[in-house]
């Protein structure tokens, strides 16, 4: 192989690897968003004790004999209207339990901060004694608050957790009788990301810090449509004080799922303030997708008339605003009293998650014009539908070249041979048409969100093969990322995912380490690699691509040999002295079923090694079923 050091074909863009959220498998509420307690404040609208239990007593009838709690609704019309009113009649047998999301995660050791509003309404409860539980009560850390108030008054306290288990629950006792209203009930890690309180799972965060994202898509998918609009993405409705914002019925909620998910909600207690912030973290540029005005058109597909898409307009418009807006600004205001004065900078913002066809073109317009008339430097990324080469794929494309469109988003979740086969998908797209996001891609190892879909070895190496086709085509492809990112492993709706989470651990799956692998190394400026003048998308079934760091002057060959033989190659480092040392990295496993898990979460994890060179040569051979990472600092 031919590595031409100082033949810089195009930059790479820093953004070329990032991360797409969508609350999806629990990904946020459940997952990413630490908070413990299911169904805080009482609004899940299927049931508003969706994740409570009163064992005591009968949760849907009044004067049981130990208690009974019932649910009040607000006159006003806040986010948060309902609350719970509990009659305690007899302070030994009355309990009200909060089952936590398939059980809470609590750790020997570690400290959990509670919060509540509570209001005494009558009688003489004076104390509310809450504690950790495990199999048959087992008490496994306690905590009381006095309660002092008949008006609204909020509570906190703290509960040392005396034992690890998955599968905790949080028991409320009261000492007294009479009637109590309690609302916003909420538990926290105190070890959260950047110990912020009610902030985000430290383990989920670092997964993704590791990634060194470029960018982090939010807040999906198909979340962002809804299946109706009345149930779309708003993002106005996820800033400003968490107890306002309304709850809503999550998208992925039970329908299109192979597992049960009634109780899926979204609290927005991960809002798009957290999601910016946690770009912030990140280092990755902020990309918010916004709903176009059409529901999701695997489902309802409902359009907005096009005369009544002014507010769709003005949230876009405006949420710019609330991104980067000086702080006398009714958004910037708000974003400074939420604690962060400084613009976030925001450079992109998605018109439409997966939409396609006429009426997306139609609708796209009106939001470019309007976007680019007030904010010209705003960069709009576009959507294409779903997976490539549908009915409506090549029309979108055409119609969006039309309009010079910046960036088109583009998804294909297909079998691992499309992938080998597709490393040259972008070597013939128009070097000066519109920039391409791979925005939702990820090889199945079945049929498309089967549940026997599985992160094996097969779909990983075969998207770092598919991989090495996006890097050579940089000049193009200026934005990729793997979808889904999370899923819990009890509460998800689609596979293959690239992260895997329980209530106390999380992993990343082959795929994530191919992803890390790539981002990781992704350097600053793209070089050919080429065997006999050409490049190599798969001969011998090698894929290859390579790129320069002018960071740290390095040069960077990545090289998959998806077959199942060891292949000697020679690479020449051409143009420039490189260091006789170098670092060879290589991820690789014996079987294409292989898969990380729970149980053992580095069976597939990258192995360094030095590796050296001879007058710029390099001998390697290159394991079956890998992907190797060479590295060679320049003179
Ligand atoms: O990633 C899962 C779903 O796939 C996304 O929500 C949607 O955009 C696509 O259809």
């Amino acid at each position: 192989l031919e590595v031409d050091i100082n033949n810089k074909i195009a930059g790479i863009q820093p953004t070329m690897y990032g991360v797409f959220f969508e609350d999806i498998n629990f990904a946020a509420d459940g997952g990413l968003y630490a908070e413990m307690i299911k169904n805080r404040s009482f609004e899940f609208t299927v049931d508003p004790f969706l994740g409570w239990d009163q064992p005591n007593s009968d949760k849907h009838s009044f004067n049981k004999n130990s208690g009974i709690g019932s649910i009040v609704k607000y006159a006003d019309n806040t986010g948060n209207t309902n609350f719970i009113r509990v009659k305690v009649n007899d302070d030994k047998g009355y309990e009200l339990i909060n089952e936590g999301f398939r059980g809470m995660g609590i750790k020997e050791g570690e400290s959990y901060n509670l919060y509540f509003s509570a209001a005494k309404h009558s009688g003489n409860i004076s104390k509310i004694n809450v504690e950790f539980i495990g199999e048959n009560n087992t008490v496994l850390g306690e905590t009381s608050v006095d309660i002092t108030s008949t008006d609204w008054t909020d509570y906190t306290a703290q509960i040392l957790a005396t034992n690890t288990l998955a599968k905790a629950k949080l028991k409320f006792t009261f000492e007294g009788t009479g009637e109590i209203d309690l609302d916003m009930i909420s538990l926290f890690p105190v070890d959260t990301w950047k110990g912020r309180e009610k902030g985000l799972r430290k383990d989920l965060v670092q997964l993704l810090y590791d990634l060194d994202p470029g960018f982090l898509r939010f807040p999906g998918g198909c979340i962002v449509e809804g299946r109706t609009l009345a149930r779309r993405y708003q993002w106005k409705k996820t800033v400003g004080p968490i107890e306002n914002r309304e709850v809503l019925v999550n998208r992925w909620n039970t329908e299109f799922n192979h597992r049960l998910t009634p109780d899926y909600y979204q609290s927005f207690g991960l809002g798009f303030f957290e999601y910016f912030q946690l770009s912030e973290d990140l280092g990755a540029e902020p990309l918010p997708i916004l709903s176009c005005g059409m529901a999701c058109q695997f489902n309802s597909g409902e359009l907005v008339p096009m005369d009544e898409l002014d507010p769709y307009i003005q949230d876009a418009i405006d949420l710019i605003e609330f991104a980067n807006g000086a702080i006398d600004t009714p958004w910037g205001k708000l974003r400074n009293e939420m604690g962060h004065p400084k613009p976030f900078n925001l450079k992109y913002i998605g018109v439409g998650n997966e939409q396609w066809g006429p009426d997306y073109i139609e609708r796209y317009k009106v939001f470019e014009q309007a976007i680019k008339a007030q904010y010209p430097e705003m960069i709009i990324v576009s959507g294409s539908g779903p997976f490539p080469d549908g009915d409506y794929f090549e029309y979108g494309m055409e119609e969006l070249k039309k309009l010079n469109a910046e960036i088109i988003d583009e998804h294909y979740y297909c079998s691992p041979e499309w992938f080998r086969e597709n490393a040259t998908r972008y070597d013939s797209y128009d070097r000066n048409g519109p920039k391409i996001f791979a925005g939702e891609y990820a090889a199945q190892s079945v049929a498309i969100a089967s549940p026997e879909n599985r992160n094996n070895w097969e779909c990983a190496f075969s998207e770092a093969a598919f991989m090495t086709g996006l890097e050579r085509n940089a000049e193009v492809v200026n934005l990729t990322s793997y979808a889904p990112l999370m899923a819990h492993e009890e509460g998800w709706q689609w596979t293959p995912d690239m992260i895997w989470f329980n209530n106390l651990q999380s992993y990343g799956t082959a795929n994530y380490q191919v992803q890390k692998l790539f981002s990781t190394n992704r350097g600053t400026d793209l070089i050919s690699v080429t065997n006999n003048g050409k490049a190599l998308t798969g001969q011998n079934e090698l894929y290859a691509s390579a790129v320069t760091d002018s960071g740290t002057n390095e040069v960077i060959v990545k090289v998959v040999n998806t077959s199942n033989q060891s292949q000697e190659v020679a690479i020449n480092l051409k143009g420039e002295k490189v260091y006789k040392k170098g670092e060879l990295i290589v991820l690789k496993s014996e079987n294409l079923e292989d898969e990380n898990s729970f149980e053992n979460p580095d069976k597939i994890v990258p192995v360094t090694a030095e590796i050296q060179n001879k007058s710029g040569r390099i001998q390697l051979d290159l394991q079956p079923y890998s992907v190797s990472v060479i590295k060679f600092k320049t003179r």
